[in-house]
């Protein structure tokens, strides 16, 4: 649990803000995270469904695995983390970046603009002929077609596939390296580029804090650790932010 006074005086002079999300924001809307016991991976190694070799040796499979899910993303709703960083992105407007690794669009449900999905998005589609990207909500068959070069049978989920290149890259280091503040919520920090923001954001000057359920791989890093539920400590981190901005302004 934070309170005023752990955060207040620290946050006087934050101005531009980038947040970072992974899985564990969206786990309170019912969507599964990808590592631990329950994990969108347990049972199937991640190579059969998210890397280019899948793709070349079954791309219907991983298509029809990310058609189940592109379904399963349109039945859930933000939560109150998901939310909070909305009403922060009010507050904060342009001096405020999320960007997420989720593929799930509930920041964007939740009204978040200033955002970058660096992993790519459940709800929009690849052209592997054209390169076209398209927004996309129904199942991909054998038969739909390309909206843009009228292929058949070419597209595939428009996800950042293990090995691939994210999306967003110079973007997001260019606003690492003048945020004062890097927050990272509900991500394992396995996974590079996204787990080794901190340490630039770091080396740029920015205050450095993680909100998440337990202790991760790259906690020893960051300057301050908020230990529980993203939907419980958003909105209070949120506020906290909020208020002290507007008193020191
Ligand atoms: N609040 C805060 N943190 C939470 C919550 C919660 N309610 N629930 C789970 N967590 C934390 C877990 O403790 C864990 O550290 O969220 C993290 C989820 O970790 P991962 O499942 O590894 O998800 P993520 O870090 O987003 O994975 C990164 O790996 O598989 C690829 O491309 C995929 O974008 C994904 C990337």
């Amino acid at each position: 649990m934070i309170s005023h006074s752990d955060i207040n005086g620290r946050v006087a002079s934050f101005n531009k803000i980038v947040v970072l999300t992974g899985a564990g924001i969206s786990a309170e809307s019912g969507v599964p995270v990808f590592r631990g016991p329950d994990g969108l991976w347990n049972g199937r190694r991640v190579e059969e469904v998210a890397t280019h070799e899948a793709v070349c040796r079954d791309p219907w499979g991983v298509n029809n695995f990310f058609n189940e899910m592109r379904r399963f993303a349109q039945t859930v709703k933000p939560n109150p983390a998901h939310i909070a960083l909305e009403k922060l992105e009010k507050h904060y407007q342009n001096d405020l970046l999320v960007v997420t690794q989720n593929i799930d669009h509930l920041h964007k449900h939740a009204g978040n603009q200033n955002l970058l999905a660096m992993h790519g998005e459940l709800q929009s589609i690849l052209c592997n002929h054209c390169g076209g990207r398209f927004p996309f909500f129904e199942d991909v068959t054998k038969e739909t077609l390309c909206l843009s070069c009228q292929k058949p049978g070419v597209l595939r989920p428009d996800i950042v596939f293990f090995n691939e290149m994210p999306y967003h890259m110079d973007e997001i280091y260019a606003a690492l390296m003048s945020c004062d503040l890097f927050i990272a919520v509900g991500t394992s920090g396995f996974v590079y580029p996204a787990a080794g923001f901190v340490d630039i954001a770091s080396r740029a000057g920015a205050y450095t804090i993680e909100v998440n359920l337990a202790e991760t791989e790259r906690s020893p890093i960051f300057q301050e650790k908020i230990t529980g539920p993203a939907g419980k400590i958003l909105p209070l981190l949120v506020n906290e932010l909020i208020e002290t901005r507007a008193t020191v302004a």
